[in-house]
């Protein structure tokens, strides 16, 4: 393993922060990163860099998880059992996955990151969510060096959630995720609004998963920005889930505020949607800015610091407090 000095980050987070590893290594198997733990005990992880927003230069070793491989534990009739290390792609799996018609990932096509962080904060997008489809996930455990299985049902998938961002948080690192995916009599989840209008308008009636594939990317491509183009993080903010008595209220003054139920009491209301109602949508604050089509992404024109982003992060939650009473939750890790 090669240990390189003052290595720039910039093109290992998709924010394109340009911070400093002070020492910067590579791991390319579960071995290579149990050595490396015998002796490193202040290091920071980095895997597709997709969900974090870096504030300062890394004084710690910074071990990029470039651990790939793709194989096929078992098959059936109707469904394949896969088990993906790490480091792979997530979307160039997820389009391995369509090619080979395999059901199940192709309503998370496009989203940036590796296969490894998928699991921590349970990606989901258009009506489907990564914990549909995992049946394990094997981690390293940092302070023994022991590789642990944890059954889908043990990484207490939420919204946006798993045990790895709560109670194991920091004490695993993921060196593998398996999935059970379709092979035939695919589910098809194409109810999601964007997805009906985007296969209307191609006109598609009966939508293979190739076909919601290239519908998921079409709909991202408009509306979301590119992280090779513009620094990003995705979702900036979760949507916060309120009272349904707030929201009535909310409703009588503001009548076009979407909500989604998520019990008889409580709804759902998009970020996106608050972040625009406050006036911040396409605006720029010098390289840093909130993007013209999707208002709860944060993005970096070119030269934002991680501190730039993070203050118009808390100059939006103010904004929104203010204005509805709601407080927004931040869904990127803020590495200070
Ligand atoms: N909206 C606005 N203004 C905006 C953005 C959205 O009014 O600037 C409104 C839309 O009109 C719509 C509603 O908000 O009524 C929902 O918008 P959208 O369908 O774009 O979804 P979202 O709730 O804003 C969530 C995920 C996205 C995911 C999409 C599609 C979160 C925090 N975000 O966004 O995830 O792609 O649904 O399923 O749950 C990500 O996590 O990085 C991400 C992009």
């Amino acid at each position: 393993m090669n240990i390189q000095k003052n290595i720039s980050l910039k093109k290992y987070n998709t924010f394109g922060i340009s911070v400093n590893a002070k020492r910067f290594v590579k791991v390319t198997s579960v071995y290579e990163l149990q050595q490396l733990l015998k002796t490193e005990k202040d290091f920071f992880l980095i895997s597709g860099g997709s969900n974090m927003l870096l504030t300062k230069n890394l004084e710690q070793l910074v071990i990029l998880i470039d651990i790939k491989g793709i194989s096929i534990d078992k098959e059936s009739n109707n469904s394949v059992f896969l088990t993906v290390n790490a480091g792979e792609n997530w979307h160039d799996f997820v389009l391995w996955c369509v090619g080979e018609n395999y059901g199940g990932l192709e309503n998370l096509s496009l989203i940036p990151g590796n296969v490894g962080t998928c699991p921590i904060q349970n990606i989901g997008a258009y009506g489907v969510e990564v914990k549909d489809t995992i049946t394990k996930v094997e981690a390293l455990e940092i302070e023994t060096g022991k590789l642990v299985t944890f059954s889908g049902e043990e990484c207490k998938f939420g919204y946006r959630d798993s045990i790895f961002k709560n109670t194991h948080k920091n004490l695993f690192i993921i060196t593998s995720v398996s999935f059970k995916l379709t092979k035939n009599k695919h589910k098809i989840n194409s109810s999601y609004g964007a997805i009906e209008t985007e296969l209307a308008t191609q006109k598609i009636t009966s939508p293979t998963i190739k076909d919601i594939s290239n519908a998921v990317i079409a709909i991202r491509k408009s509306k979301l920005p590119d992280p090779n183009e513009i620094g990003n993080s995705g979702s900036f903010f979760k949507n916060p889930v309120i009272k349904l008595s707030h929201y009535n209220a909310l409703k009588k003054v503001y009548s076009s505020i979407p909500s989604y139920p998520v019990s008889e009491t409580l709804v759902k209301v998009p970020a996106g949607w608050l972040v625009e109602n406050c006036g911040f949508k396409g605006r720029r604050f010098g390289d840093a800015g909130v993007h013209k089509n999707q208002a709860l992404v944060l993005v970096n024109y070119g030269n934002a610091t991680g501190i730039e982003i993070y203050n118009l992060a808390k100059k939006i939650q103010k904004s929104v407090i203010e204005k509805f009473d709601i407080s927004l939750e931040i869904e990127v890790n803020i590495i200070q």
